[in-house]
């Protein structure tokens, strides 16, 4: 296949995009980001400029499409709501009009943060209410593609894994201050359920393989808090695990409103793909071997300036 992925410069772009060279042609748009790999064709580009998307549709001729550029920074968008609806809304619906007239398949990634986590445990019919500027513009991207291509995979997730700036993920933080041997705090009452890009990659493929279309949850099979995240990476990799203090979001001072109970239902894919996503022990497992293998340097060499 000839997969377009946009966002390479990102840390679920680039992973993607190192994961589906071995099998696919891959093409990977980044912006500020220049590229160096063999693994894949890099095109630079803003896709907000004129005419940049025909251009690289045109060029590439793809028959998979997968989106992950965005405004993923929450408190960037609540800094500049109206660039966060440029690149969250916006941007997907003219990419999601054109991907549907040009005939590829697209797979739209958006947020587990489109829920406003006062019950968690979220399905794919129950209803969204985003509690900040970054959800508000994900779940209109959200609509804005699904109305434009209806045929299209809309994948809200959370994620975590080795990027191309080495500190992208909250993987990552902990993992880079337990190797600084820095004191942190870390959220007792925020709980989601993060998926490793690499094992994401595996499912997106197989999601676009399988002709899947619609809404789906695409997430890891376990939920935690992000405190007893950072003792799993610490247990995992022989960090001291008393760097890290248990703490209340509601004392962090963070700018955006935080949704506490980021879980989601995965039974629709589990049904739909057959597959069961991996929890977090397997996922922090595969994190580490990673590491030991030098991947995250292969990821970071991605990006001239890193
Ligand atoms: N990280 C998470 O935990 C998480 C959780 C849930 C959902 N998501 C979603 O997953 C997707 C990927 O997130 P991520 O964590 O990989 O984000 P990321 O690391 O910030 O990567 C996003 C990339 O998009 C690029 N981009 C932004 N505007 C662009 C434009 N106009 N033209 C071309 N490229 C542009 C950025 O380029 P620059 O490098 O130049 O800024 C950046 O490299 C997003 O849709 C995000 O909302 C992420």
């Amino acid at each position: 296949m000839r997969i377009l992925i946009t966002g390479t410069g990102g840390l679920l772009g680039s992973n993607l995009a190192l994961e589906a060279a071995s099998a696919h042609t891959v093409f990977g748009v980044a912006r500020s980001c220049p590229q160096k790999t063999e693994a894949f064709t890099p095109v630079v580009a803003d896709l907000l400029d004129p005419g940049v998307m025909e251009r690289i549709l045109d060029e590439t001729q793809p028959d998979w499409v997968i989106h992950c550029a965005a405004q993923a920074n929450v408190d960037a968008c609540e800094h500049d709501p109206e660039n966060a609806r440029e690149l969250n809304t916006e941007m997907p619906r003219k990419l999601a009009q054109l991907v549907a007239r040009g005939g590829a398949r697209l797979l739209h990634v958006s947020t587990d943060a489109v829920f406003d986590g006062h019950k968690g445990e979220y399905s794919e019919n129950d209803l969204p209410n985003p509690v900040n500027v970054y959800a508000k513009t994900k779940l209109d991207g959200e609509y804005a593609v699904l109305e434009e291509a209806p045929q299209a995979i809309v994948a809200r997730i959370n994620i975590f894994g080795w990027s191309p700036t080495g500190k992208r993920s909250l993987a990552e933080f902990f993992f880079n201050n337990f190797d600084a041997g820095n004191q942190m705090r870390g959220f007792t009452d925020v709980y989601f359920c993060p998926i490793l890009v690499n094992d994401l990659a595996g499912i997106f493929f197989q999601m676009l393989e399988k002709g899947l279309s619609g809404l789906y949850h695409v997430v890891g099979s376990e939920s935690i808090n992000k405190y007893d995240f950072a003792v799993a990476i610490a247990n995992r990799f022989g960090f001291d695990v008393d760097l890290i203090t248990p703490m209340s979001v509601t004392q962090s001072g963070l700018k955006a409103v935080r949704s506490p109970q980021l879980t989601l239902k995965v039974d629709k894919l589990i049904h739909d793909l057959g597959i069961v996503p991996p929890g977090i022990s397997p996922a922090i497992d595969r994190f580490y071997t990673l590491y030991q293998q030098g991947y995250p340097q292969t990821v970071q060499s991605l990006c001239i300036d890193s």
